[in-house]
């Protein structure tokens, strides 16, 4: 049904009231920034052509942001309905235009849809969107006459105190005919408190032109929320994480204390896997079923299949089998390829390494740019010398090698298949298979000598 639904999104403000040198669209929401949720809430609505109006640092946002949208550049911050004519090669002249501000990060796709709907049943020239908030101060205020008809929408700062009292507020979410919107465009001037073009200030002119308008109140004001200041988004922040949070605990997904557990929007989690308090799971994540995932662990785009218990430990870009333990206080870097049943035990980092089924790392080691077969046993303490201080080298260790611990495998290098290197080893030759490899002084015992040197 939207095959051809054009969206502006407004992004060119500062934000000054965030007191940032971050512009204000580019701030996260949990793993995203609050431009991203607009923009995927646009696509998955159907939107066919999304511009998105830039100003302040528009190079950084426009990075930030990528290619999978066009772009306007509104130089200076002269309101929203400039930010809107910036964009007027966009709107064209057929069919409608959706508008929503880079700030307002929870609206949902079906929320989208429903306004699409209302826009095009009512016959709208142009259609708001409002809700109901108990405490309005910041909003646009909806004026409505005595019939509940759209009068106007008046700025916080130009109201007067019986329009200030009014609770019913404008999300600041649009949707207009192009050529209609246009017209009204031409005609905004900036007479108001804050010396700007309002874009609210378009729906008063095309109403007064004689056009159907209309406001479409939401029921959900959580959607709605707009940032403006560092308080705000901790209130966005919190709406989504319990937004986020419910859905996968009606998805079968136990999580202990959904307050303090932050889960982003593209994270899937299968059934009956358990998420403890502290835990942080961002990215493309990916959790299979029976895990135990926490507490206080951080993973971020990653795969981990099923029965994979992860404790107080840091995860990116990496991926875990199934019945594999992890932690406490492991640390697997990208390219960590890790398999079943392993164990990655305490203060162990992995990076850029296979690790094949049964193998256990247990404690104090470094494993990094390494290839390792199935059950090998790292003694305490293990370090691959993956670095030379200009190249990075491999290191193999094949099937059942024994690893003893404070040993250090200087990479490039192959320790052979249940070969054994002795505790305590530098080992930069390679390991023949069962061998036995020893690479440390032999032990001298001076007899008598700590009594000669005056100890008891
Ligand atoms: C705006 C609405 C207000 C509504 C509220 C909802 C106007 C005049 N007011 O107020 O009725 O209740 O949103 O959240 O529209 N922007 C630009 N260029 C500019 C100015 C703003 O691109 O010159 C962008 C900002 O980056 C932001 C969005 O427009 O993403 C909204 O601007 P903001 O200044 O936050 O407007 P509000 O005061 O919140
Ligand atoms: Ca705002």
């Amino acid at each position: 049904m939207n095959k051809n639904l054009k969206v502006i999104i407004l992004a060119a403000g500062q934000g000054t009231r965030m007191k940032s040198k971050v512009p204000k669209v580019l701030h996260k929401v949990l793993d995203k920034t609050m431009l991203d949720y607009v923009i995927d809430a646009s696509l998955k609505a159907g939107a066919s052509d999304i511009c998105v109006v830039v100003g302040h640092k528009s190079m950084l946002v426009r990075k930030m942001t990528g290619d999978r949208v066009k772009y306007a550049l509104q130089k200076e911050q002269l309101g929203t309905g400039h930010a809107v004519m910036q964009a007027e090669d966009f709107i064209g002249n057929e069919g409608s235009v959706l508008v929503l501000c880079g700030d307002t990060p929870l609206i949902r796709p079906e929320t989208i849809e429903k306004i699409l709907s209302f826009h095009s049943v009512s016959k709208n020239a142009a259609t708001g969107v409002s809700f109901i908030k108990e405490e309005p101060t910041g909003y646009g205020r909806i004026i409505r006459d005595d019939k509940g008809g759209f009068v106007k929408i008046i700025e916080q700062k130009d109201g007067t105190p019986s329009e200030l009292a009014v609770k019913e507020v404008n999300s600041g979410v649009y949707i207009f005919e192009a050529a209609v919107l246009k017209e009204a465009l031409s005609k905004l001037s900036t007479g108001n408190a804050q010396g700007e073009y309002y874009l609210t200030d378009t729906m008063e002119l095309i109403k007064n032109s004689g056009k159907a308008v209309g406001v479409m109140t939401a029921e959900d004001e959580a959607e709605f929320l707009g940032v403006n200041s560092k308080l705000d988004l901790s209130v966005v922040t919190k709406a989504l994480v319990k937004r986020i949070n419910e859905e996968h605990m009606l998805n079968g997904v136990t999580i202990t204390n959904p307050e303090n557990t932050y889960i982003g929007q593209n994270v899937e989690i299968e059934p009956d896997t358990i998420i403890l308090p502290g835990t942080t799971l961002e990215g493309r994540t990916k959790i299979g079923t029976d895990c135990v995932i926490g507490p206080n662990t951080q993973i971020i785009s990653s795969e981990i299949k099923d029965g994979v218990n992860i404790k107080m430990s840091v995860i990116m870009n990496a991926y875990v089998d199934n019945y594999t333990t992890v932690g406490p206080f492991a640390y697997l870097r990208p390219g960590s390829n890790i398999g079943e049943h392993v164990r990655i035990g305490d203060f162990v980092e992995i990076k850029n390494s296979n690790i094949d089924d049964g193998t256990k790392v247990s404690h104090l080691t470094y494993v990094g740019d390494s290839d390792v077969g199935k059950n090998v046993n790292f003694g305490c303490g293990t370090v691959t010398a993956n670095y030379d201080g200009v190249h990075k080298y491999r290191t193999t260790i094949n099937d059942n090698a024994f690893i003893g611990c404070n040993t250090n495998l200087i990479a490039p290098i192959t320790v052979g298949e249940n070969a054994v290197t002795a505790a305590g080893s530098t080992i930069n030759k390679d390991v023949p298979p069962h061998a036995l490899s020893i690479a440390r002084k032999r032990q001298v015992n001076l007899d008598g000598w700590a009594d000669k040197a005056g100890k008891k």
